[in-house]
C-alpha cells in the first residue's frame, strides 16, 4: 500500500490552476535546480540521443493500483504500467476509463488506494532531484490571462522561490525560443491563437528542465492542421531533450504517430487491457502518416479500443 504523497514535486503552477486534487500537493522545488535550467545541465549529449527501440531504466511504475474516490467510484482496479527512460507512452481509452486519474497518480498527486507507485526505482522523495523532475500539461492551457507569456512561463521559477533576474529570463527566453515563441513573450494569451497557447503552455511546463512530461490530451481542442504541427514540434523536443513522455488522447491516428507504444485502457474498472508497439522509426513525418505502415498500426489499435470499450459496456 503506497503512502499518501507528501511531498509531490510537480509544476506547482499548472497544478494551482486547473487541478481537483492540488490540496495534496507541496510544491517543493529548490532554486539549486535553476542552475540546471540555466545551464541546460540536465540536457542529454549528442550520444545520449534518445533510441525509442532501446528504452533505459524505469522512470515511473505503477504496480496494482486502484483508485476509489471518495464518492465510492472505482476508476482504477490492478492498474499496471511501466514507462522507461525515453519512451513516448499514450494512454487511449474510452472516456471515464480512467486515463486522467492514472497520469495524475504518476504526477503523484493524491493517494492511491491500493498499490504502489514509483519513480525512478524509488520513493517520490527522490522527484525534483537532478535529472528526476516531472511536469504536467494539461488539455487547456490555463495561462494566466491578465499576464504576459513571459511572466506566465516564468511562475514555476517563481513559485520555486527563484528570484527574477538575469539568470530566470534566460531560462524563459530559452524555453520560449524552443516552442518558437521567442517573439511574443510580451504578448497577452488572447492575442496568441490556441495553438500557439498550448505552445506557451508547454514552455512553461519545460522552464524547470523536466525528463518526465504528463500531458492530458493536450492538444484535443486544436484543429487538425495545429495538432499535426504540435505532435511535430513536441516529437522534435522529445528527441531533442531526451524527454520521457506519457500522453493521453483520444486519438488514434495521434497515439500511433507519436507513440512507441499505445496503451489501451478499458473502463468499470479501469485497468490496462492491452498494449500495441508502434515499431516505426523516428524521426516520423508526413511520409509515415500517409504509408501502410501507419494504416496498419491504426487499424490495430482501432480494433483494441472497440474491444476495450465493448468490455466496458458490457460490464455497465
Ligand atoms: N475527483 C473525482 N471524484 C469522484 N470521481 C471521479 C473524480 N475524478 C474522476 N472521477 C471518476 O473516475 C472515473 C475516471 O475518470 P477519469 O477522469 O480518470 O477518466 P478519463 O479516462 O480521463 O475520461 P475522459 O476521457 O472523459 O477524460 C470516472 O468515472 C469519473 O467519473
Ligand atoms: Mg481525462
Amino acid at each position: 500500500m503506497t503512502e499518501r504523497v507528501t511531498q509531490p514535486w510537480v509544476q506547482p503552477s499548472l497544478m494551482a490552476l486547473d487541478d481537483a486534487d492540488c490540496g495534496t500537493m507541496k510544491g517543493t522545488p529548490a532554486a539549486r535546480d535553476l542552475k540546471a535550467v540555466q545551464a541546460g545541465s540536465d540536457k542529454p549529449s549528442a550520444a545520449d540521443m534518445p533510441y525509442a527501440h532501446q528504452p533505459g531504466r524505469a522512470v515511473v511504475e505503477v504496480a496494482g493500483v486502484d483508485k476509489v474516490y471518495a464518492n465510492g467510484t472505482v476508476a482504477l482496479k490492478g492498474a499496471n504500467l511501466e514507462v522507461r527512460e525515453r519512451e513516448f507512452v499514450s494512454l487511449l481509452g474510452p472516456s471515464g476509463c480512467g486515463k486522467s486519474t492514472l497520469l495524475r497518480i504518476m504526477a503523484g498527486l493524491g493517494e492511491v488506494s491500493q498499490g504502489k507507485v514509483q519513480w525512478w526505482e524509488q520513493d517520490y522523495d527522490v522527484v525534483g532531484q537532478k535529472g528526476r523532475k516531472l511536469a504536467f500539461v494539461f488539455q487547456n492551457a490555463t495561462l494566466m490571462p491578465w499576464a504576459r507569456v513571459r511572466k506566465n512561463v516564468r511562475l514555476p521559477l517563481e513559485l520555486a522561490g527563484v528570484k527574477s533576474g538575469p539568470e530566470s529570463e534566460a531560462a524563459v527566453d530559452r524555453v520560449l525560443e524552443m516552442v518558437g515563441l521567442k517573439d511574443f513573450g510580451n504578448a497577452f494569451p488572447r492575442e496568441l491563437s490556441g495553438g500557439m497557447q498550448m505552445r506557451a503552455s508547454i514552455a512553461r511546463a519545460m522552464v524547470t528542465e523536466p525528463n518526465l512530461l504528463l500531458m492530458d490530451e493536450p492538444f484535443g481542442a486544436l484543429d487538425e492542421m495545429t495538432r499535426n504541427k504540435l505532435n511535430d514540434d513536441v516529437l522534435r523536443l522529445w528527441q531533442e531533450r531526451g524527454w520521457t513522455i506519457v500522453f493521453v488522447t483520444h486519438s488514434v491516428y495521434e497515439a500511433v504517430y507519436l507513440s512507441n507504444r499505445v496503451v489501451v485502457m478499458g473502463a468499470r474498472p479501469g485497468r490496462i487491457v492491452e498494449e500495441v508497439v508502434i515499431d516505426a522509426p523516428y524521426p516520423r513525418g508526413a511520409d509515415f502518416r500517409v504509408s501502410t505502415e501507419f494504416a496498419g498500426y491504426c487499424k490495430q489499435v482501432s480494433q483494441a479500443l472497440e474491444r476495450a470499450s465493448s468490455h466496458a459496456q458490457e460490464a455497465h
